[in-house]
């Protein structure tokens, strides 16, 4: 009878302790005091079988019952005492400012590509595009380039092993199971050398007056160093109209490299060659970051007057219409703009660098 006498103050003592932990090392430390294999309560099961046989099923019973409370009495514990735990230890100030979440950035060369192309919108150009694997019909031919000029050179670029329907130039590889047409010149697949493509087919798309800029990514076969990487970007100038003039170029790149990298910037034009453009030039630019470099000038880009033939070859009358036409490299400006000493940090994605702009 003892037992069945004891079961219920041992019950309240175990439940009031349970409840009582401050902190979920007590709870544990309360846990194996009663309910653990050596706990207070479990001693009380163990009695069981010394009891009378007839007492046995109602001390089971509330044995059972009461252990059952005092399990779920612990869960409730120790879900409290968690949920306390996780909570923060100074009260929280609703006042602070929020924790920003790092955002990236643009890459130095889109940033400078973007800010060129917003100068040129101010003057009404509109931005075009085409596609980087060409064919040597618009990256050569139609730009007046002879299939002998050293620009055709096949170290010169990289040539992929499909083939394009010439002049037409749609971007369709033969292989073997689709053959040229009789009368179509096969022409090879390249990747673009420079972005000058895109002015043919620009023209070729639509009538005069055209007024557009052309950034993109552009392909040669040379040795990566400080100066040199196998891709690079450039940003093309096409300006077709009536009565158009040298003096209107040099303006407009006047215009734009003040934009770009400020009041300072002196512009020099040199004569040069491109068989697209007559009479061509080299731009050279100079600024106080030019002389701090123990530079007078640095070239930055070709440009000229469209050559009369690359009118013909697009169907624009030549005794109508006259243009001109510019390329810039984008690397060189930039590294110009942020005194980057070597073109390979563009590339190698390392933010480190990139966080710096
Ligand atoms: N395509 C030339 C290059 O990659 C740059 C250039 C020169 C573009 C003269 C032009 C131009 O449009 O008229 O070096």
């Amino acid at each position: 009878m003892s037992l069945l006498n004891d079961i219920e103050p041992l019950k309240q003592t175990a439940l009031a302790e349970l409840k009582a932990a401050p902190d979920l090392a007590a709870l544990d430390h309360a846990k194996g005091a009663w309910i653990g294999p050596h706990g207070k309560f479990t001693a009380l099961m163990k009695q069981l079988g010394s009891l009378p046989k007839e007492e046995k099923p109602v001390a089971g019973k509330l044995i059972n019952a009461a252990k059952i409370e005092l399990e779920a009495a612990l869960a409730a514990r120790r879900e409290e005492l968690e949920l306390a735990a996780a909570r923060p230890k100074e009260p929280t100030d609703f006042t602070l400012p929020g924790r920003r979440r790092a955002l990236g950035r643009l890459h130095p060369l889109t940033q400078v590509t973007e800010d060129i192309v917003r100068a040129f919108r101010k003057i009404g150009f509109a931005v075009a595009d085409g596609p980087e694997i060409e064919d040597e019909y618009h990256c050569f031919d139609a730009l007046n380039t002879p299939a002998d000029h050293p620009a055709r050179d096949m170290q010169d670029t990289f040539y992929l092993m499909g083939r394009a329907s010439s002049p037409e130039g749609k971007l369709t590889p033969t292989g073997p199971a689709s053959g040229a047409s009789v009368g179509e010149t096969p022409a090879s697949l390249l990747l673009r050398t420079h972005t000058s493509s895109v002015q043919i087919r620009v023209m070729q798309s639509q009538p005069p007056p055209v007024r557009i800029i052309v950034p993109g990514r552009v392909y040669r076969r040379d040795n990566a160093d400080a100066t040199h990487n196998p891709t690079f970007h450039q940003i093309e100038g096409l300006y077709v109209d009536k009565g158009v003039t040298v003096g209107d170029l040099k303006g407009t790149v006047e215009f734009v490299f003040k934009e770009l990298m400020g009041s300072d910037v002196k512009i020099r034009f040199r004569p040069h060659y491109f068989s697209y453009t007559e009479p061509s030039y080299e731009i050279d630019f100079t600024n106080a970051l030019v002389k701090k470099m123990g530079k007078d000038w640095l070239e930055i880009a070709g440009c000229g007057m469209v050559h009369p033939q690359v009118f013909e070859t697009v169907g624009y009358d030549p005794e109508v219409w006259t243009g001109w036409a510019f390329g810039f490299g984008i690397e060189r400006i930039a590294m110009l703009r942020y005194g980057i000493n070597d073109i390979r940090l563009f590339y190698e994605n390392d933010v480190r660098f990139l966080k710096q702009f």
